[in-house]
């Protein structure tokens, strides 16, 4: 494994099991500043344990995570300074106008100038005409985009996004993708999780597949795709895509690892 000098995110040896089952057996992976990197998974991967781990949200059983060189466990005050974590359900109030979600979200923060702060981020996400208007009018891929803008109130240097664009329409996947590649390019480390190949491959700098509790392979997408050989079909050469090496790595048993038994930890 590659490993960065000052990676904004570094996990060493991540494992979580819930009851007798191991989720996570030994996880690592370093993510570049201002990179996006994906982890990849099937459903029942570990990907939200994995991130809520990061986000301070679970504690491990073993191994080191630290962001922005700030360790999860033991200073997980100023983790949580750093970060913000947008689920995979948008955490919108409807009642509310988007602009008034994003003045709420900034008070509770304790910005000063909540509404410029809430002005900014209608115009950066392409919502000011929406603004006025109640979320419950908007459309997945809006919604999506104000949970995204509510989460960078606060300025986080990292990001996490459990599965950006589960259940969203095509049109409003790439609105989301949109704006994830304008968060990056502007200097946020994004961290996303997806069960989408094509997602890590539009998005991701450096695709993680978490399999069996382990990172079974991490890289650029050109790095993946050259783990299998072109195949070659007359005189036209074809590359692998993402999909064939996902499948030839994992296999079509994706989901055995989902556990039946879904016990909340107290
Ligand atoms: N709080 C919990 N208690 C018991 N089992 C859990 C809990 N959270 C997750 N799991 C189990 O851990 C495994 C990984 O879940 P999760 O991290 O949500 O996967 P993913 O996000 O990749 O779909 C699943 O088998 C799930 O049922
Ligand atoms: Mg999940």
């Amino acid at each position: 494994m590659t490993t960065l000098t000052n990676p904004a995110i570094s996990v060493r040896g991540l494992e979580k099991s819930f009851k007798e089952v191991k989720v996570l057996r030994g996880v690592d992976f370093d993510v570049d500043r201002g990179s996006i990197f994906a982890l990849l998974g099937s459903n029942g991967a570990g990907k939200t344990t994995a991130v809520r781990i990061m986000a301070t949200l679970l504690h491990a059983d073993a191994g080191d995570v630290t962001i922005e060189g700030f360790d999860v466990a033991a200073q997980s005050g100023q983790v949580r300074a750093a970060i913000s974590l947008t689920g995979q359900f948008a955490a919108v109030d409807e009642i509310l106008t988007g602009r008034e979600n994003l003045i709420l979200v900034a008070k509770l923060r304790h910005q000063k100038d909540a509404a410029r702060i809430a002005d900014d981020l209608l115009a950066r996400f392409d919502l000011t005409e929406a603004g006025g208007r109640r979320t419950s009018t908007y459309s997945g891929g809006m919604r999506r985009r104000l949970d995204i803008a509510m989460s960078l109130i606060g300025e986080p240097s990292v990001v996490f996004l459990d599965e950006p664009t589960t259940g969203l329409d095509p049109q409003a996947r790439l609105e989301v993708w949109d704006t994830v590649k304008k968060l990056a390019a502007a200097g946020t480390t994004v961290l996303l999780t997806t069960q989408y190949l094509d997602e890590a491959e539009q998005l991701a700098d450096r695709i993680a597949i978490l399999h069996r509790g382990r990172i079974i392979q991490n890289g650029t997408l050109a790095e993946l795709k050259a783990l299998l050989p072109p195949a070659k079909v007359e005189y036209v050469e074809k590359q692998p895509t993402l999909e064939d090496v996902f499948l030839t790595l994992v296999g079509d048993d994706g989901t055995e690892q989902e556990n039946t038994e879904k016990v909340e930890e107290s």
